[in-house]
């Protein structure tokens, strides 16, 4: 069992960990219902895409990234990423003496939301996510009426580390990997990988104008400030505390002009799609 160090208990340290730019829309949510935390955002770009890789490999890696986090202070690490989430959290909560949230397709509001509507929901995930046994689980749970269907888009993680968000090519390959579905058939659609969030607009060309698309964010998001109030990591002197955040891709910290730029335009996009 790793500790924490005691001098790190007085700062509200919070760790957001992905294998990629997904991340960043667990960290832009996160800093609008938590304002007051100090964030360190960790992308294991040298390692993406995580979907593609067995799941022993992707638990390695994580397990990597953690262990710096905690190195690094953090007093709660938020596995922003539905792939490390399924295949690493249950050893990463056995390893590590702190607080650790994962991101989870949003299965149960999407089923919710088609209660009775006589339509379809469909979650969209990476490869590890679909197969994995906690989304299994989910479903098995929540979806009494058998209305859910799983599609794995393993190549759409890649487009959005590329910044190709919106491109013919990202519109041709959803329209290829979704050639034997009937998209108007569905009333949901769950956003099961982070990385999938830049593309809102373009599953919104392709599914019914009256499609709601599901992401963990906001339940993660709130689940993380419950959880450090409760935990008594969020104290007095946190509040009207405005936080910093600290970028890193793999172990490197990201300082230069031109990194920050990609990430706020990354961070601006985001802010686009939420709105969608
Ligand atoms: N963003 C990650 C997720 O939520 C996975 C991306 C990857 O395949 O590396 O599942």
């Amino acid at each position: 069992m790793i500790r924490l160090n005691s001098e790190d208990l007085d700062i509200m340290k919070i760790g957001i960990f992905d294998s990629g730019i997904g991340g960043l829309s667990v960290l832009h949510q996160a800093m609008i219902t938590l304002p007051e935390a100090d964030y360190i955002f960790y992308a294991d770009v040298d390692n993406v895409p995580y979907g593609e890789k067995t799941r022993d490999e992707v638990r390695g890696l994580v397990d990597h990234a953690v262990g710096f986090l905690v190195e690094k202070g953090c007093q709660a690490i938020v596995l922003a990423c539905n792939t490390a989430t399924s295949a690493a959290i249950s050893y990463l909560r056995d390893k590590y003496q702190l607080t650790i949230i994962g991101i989870e397709p949003a299965v149960k509001p999407a089923v919710e939301h088609t209660h009775n509507c006589g339509k379809r929901v469909m979650v969209v995930s990476t490869p590890v996510t679909a197969k994995g046994e906690k989304l299994k689980n989910l479903i098995e749970k929540y979806d009494v009426n058998h209305v859910v269907d799983v599609v794995a888009l393993p190549k759409l993680v890649r487009y959005a580390q590329n910044d190709d968000f919106d491109s013919q090519d990202v519109l041709d390959y959803l329209k290829h990997e979704f050639r034997s579905y009937n998209l108007n058939e569905y009333s949901a659609l769950v956003l099961g990988c982070t990385h999938f969030n830049y593309f809102k607009d373009s599953f919104a060309k392709l599914f019914p104008d009256d499609i709601e698309m599901v992401d963990g964010n906001t339940g993660v998001s709130n689940n993380l400030k419950n959880t450090v109030v409760k935990k008594g990591i969020f104290t007095e002197a946190d509040n009207g505390k405005r936080g910093t955040v600290e970028y890193y891709y793999s172990d490197r910290k990201m300082e230069s002009a031109a990194e920050m730029e990609h990430i706020r335009k990354l961070h601006e996009r985001l802010e686009r799609m939420r709105q969608i």
